[in-house]
C-alpha cells in the first residue's frame, strides 16, 4: 500500500567565501557594499531557509582549507556556490578542485568584476559554473540560491 506521508528533502548548499571576504564592512563598500560577513551569511542563511535549503556558510583566508571544503562536498553537498574572492583570477587549485563536482556550481561575486581591473576579467572558475552572478552585491547569493531551488 501507498504510504502518503509527506516528507521535504532538504538540499544542503555549500556556501564558501574565500579570501578577504571576512573583511567586508572594512573593504570599498563602493564595491563591496556595508554588510559585515556575518551580517551577509545571515541573510543568505534567511534566504536558504525561505527557499527550503540548507545552507552551510564558510570563510577561510587559506587555500588549502578552501580546496578542503571542495572536496569535502564532494559527499556532503548538493551543490556549492563559490566566492573565492582574488583566487577567482589565478587559482588553477581551486579550479581542479571544483572540476571534481558532479553538482551544480554557482559563481557569485559582490562587485561586477567585467568593469574593474583588467585582471579581475580572468575567472579560472567561470567555466565550471553553472551560474555567474556578477555585481549584485548581496543579491547574487540570493539570486544563486533561487537557481539552485528551482534545479
Ligand atoms: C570579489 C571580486 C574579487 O576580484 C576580489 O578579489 C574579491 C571579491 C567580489 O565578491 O566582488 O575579494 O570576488
Amino acid at each position: 500500500m501507498y504510504c502518503g506521508s509527506t516528507y521535504t528533502l532538504h538540499m544542503r548548499v555549500y556556501v564558501l567565501n574565500g579570501v578577504n571576504l571576512d573583511m567586508l564592512g572594512r573593504r570599498d563598500p563602493a564595491q563591496y557594499g556595508s554588510l559585515t560577513l556575518p551580517e551577509l551569511e545571515g541573510k543568505i542563511r534567511e534566504w536558504g531557509a525561505v527557499l527550503g535549503l540548507e545552507v552551510d556558510c564558510r570563510q577561510t583566508n587559506a587555500e588549502g582549507e578552501y580546496v578542503d571544503w571542495i572536496h569535502e562536498a564532494l559527499d556532503s553537498a548538493g551543490a556549492v556556490i563559490v566566492n573565492p574572492g582574488a583566487w577567482t583570477h589565478y587559482s588553477y587549485a581551486i579550479r581542479d578542485a571544483l572540476e571534481l563536482l558532479q553538482i551544480p556550481i554557482i559563481e557569485v561575486h559582490l562587485s561586477n568584476i567585467e568593469l574593474r581591473e583588467e585582471f579581475r576579467r580572468v575567472s579560472v572558475v567561470r567555466d565550471l559554473a553553472a551560474l555567474t552572478v556578477t555585481g549584485k552585491g548581496p543579491d547574487g547569493y540570493r539570486e544563486a540560491l533561487e537557481f539552485l531551488s528551482k534545479q
